[in-house]
């Protein structure tokens, strides 16, 4: 049987750090309230208005295929995860592979807010394990604080800027992504949107004045969903795969609070030892959190670790993801 193994990994991060004090000086918020509600401490922000997604993460991208000793014209198919793409169209996939020169690859960007890397591995997964293809990438990435409103606080102190790529090739051995979980239900798109700009509220003056180009979301309900459902669905892939919490060697959960991924831990009954976690330096990326993860832990990861990468949002949309890791993180990693 062919499997989907990541087989490398890399980030890509602003430079610009806005920490809580920063963001005290914009919006009637304090260092202690956003630590306490979130983790978060500081996030990344892409100050330079002439870079966008595409531009961020094209160094991932470059730095995945520098670790591999491959050319970007290997690339078969390259999906890109994110809500912030630098465009309606093109899609922000046409246009990384235009920037590095990988010109036998096509592709498509996912829209599935927080879930999109997940996402976009399950499918990506699909090709490598039918045969077709031997290298896809998926890259999982947002600019958020492009669409943040700056005067709501109850937005604008979660998010930030970054994300990161994956490359993925078919093994034979019993490693890659074993399974995965995933679910949709567009009735909350509701409680979290950016309505403004598509055909529903093309762009005008109204939709500007009315705010609707920037990141609305109704927090507890949405809270409520997140801790629920990203619990619910981590328990079910260690039910589907007969993994009990000491088998996990990892919990992978998407970055949104740190109160919901504690719940999710609590469900899996898995200890802090064996959570990644990384919010409290860059918030939440959307589709960027969970490659930044893996990326950030690298080095601590062994052939056969038990990943369970888990995540939450927008749509909404969640899953889960069973990866048994292809390779010895030891001699990449940060
Ligand atoms: N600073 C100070 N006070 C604030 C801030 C702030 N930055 N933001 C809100 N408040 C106030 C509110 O006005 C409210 O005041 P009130 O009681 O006087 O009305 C009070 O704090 C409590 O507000 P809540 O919204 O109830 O705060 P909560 O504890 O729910 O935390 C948060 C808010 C952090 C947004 C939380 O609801 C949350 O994490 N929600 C889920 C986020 C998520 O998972 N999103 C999905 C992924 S994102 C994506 O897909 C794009």
């Amino acid at each position: 049987m062919i499997r989907a193994a990541i087989t490398a990994v890399a980030g890509n991060l602003p430079e610009t750090v806005l920490s809580n004090k920063d963001l005290e000086k914009i919006v009637d918020t304090t260092d202690e309230w956003i630590i306490t509600r979130t983790g978060i401490k500081e996030r990344r922000i892409e100050k330079d208005l002439n870079k966008a997604t595409s531009d961020v993460a094209v160094p991932a991208v470059l730095e995945l295929c520098r670790k591999r000793g491959i050319s970007p014209e290997e690339i078969d198919l390259l999906i890109c995860g994110t809500v912030t793409p630098d465009m309606m169209f093109p899609s922000t996939s046409n246009l990384i592979c235009a920037k590095i020169g990988a010109k036998n690859a096509w592709g498509f960007d996912l829209t599935a807010a927080c879930s999109g890397f997940i996402f976009g591995i399950s499918t990506g997964s699909q090709f490598i394990m039918t045969g077709k293809y031997k290298k896809v990438v998926v890259v999982g990435i947002d600019l958020m604080t492009r669409i943040l409103n700056w005067e709501d606080r109850s937005t604008c102190v979660i998010f930030g800027d970054g994300g990161g790529a994956v490359l993925l090739e078919p093994t034979e051995e019993e490693v890659g992504i074993m399974d995965f979980v995933l679910h949709a239900d567009g009735n909350g798109g509701t409680n979290l949107n950016m309505r403004g700009g598509g055909s529903r509220f093309p762009a005008s003056h109204d939709t500007v004045e009315n705010k609707m180009h920037y990141v609305y979301q109704e927090g507890q309900s949405v809270f409520k969903h997140a801790i629920y459902s990203m619990a619910e669905v981590s328990a079910d892939i260690m039910k589907r795969n007969n993994l009990k919490a000491e088998d996990i060697t990892w919990l992978v959960p998407h970055q949104a609070n740190k109160r919901i991924v504690d719940g999710t831990a609590n469900k899996m009954g898995i200890g802090p030892e064996k959570v990644m976690m990384n919010i409290e330096r860059y918030g939440n990326t959307t589709a960027g959190t969970i490659p930044l993860l893996l990326w950030d832990y690298e080095k601590q990861l062994k052939k056969g670790d038990n990943l369970v990468i888990s995540a939450f949002g927008g749509g909404f949309t969640w899953g889960s993801v069973f990866v048994k890791w292809a390779y010895d993180g030891s001699k990449y990693g940060k």
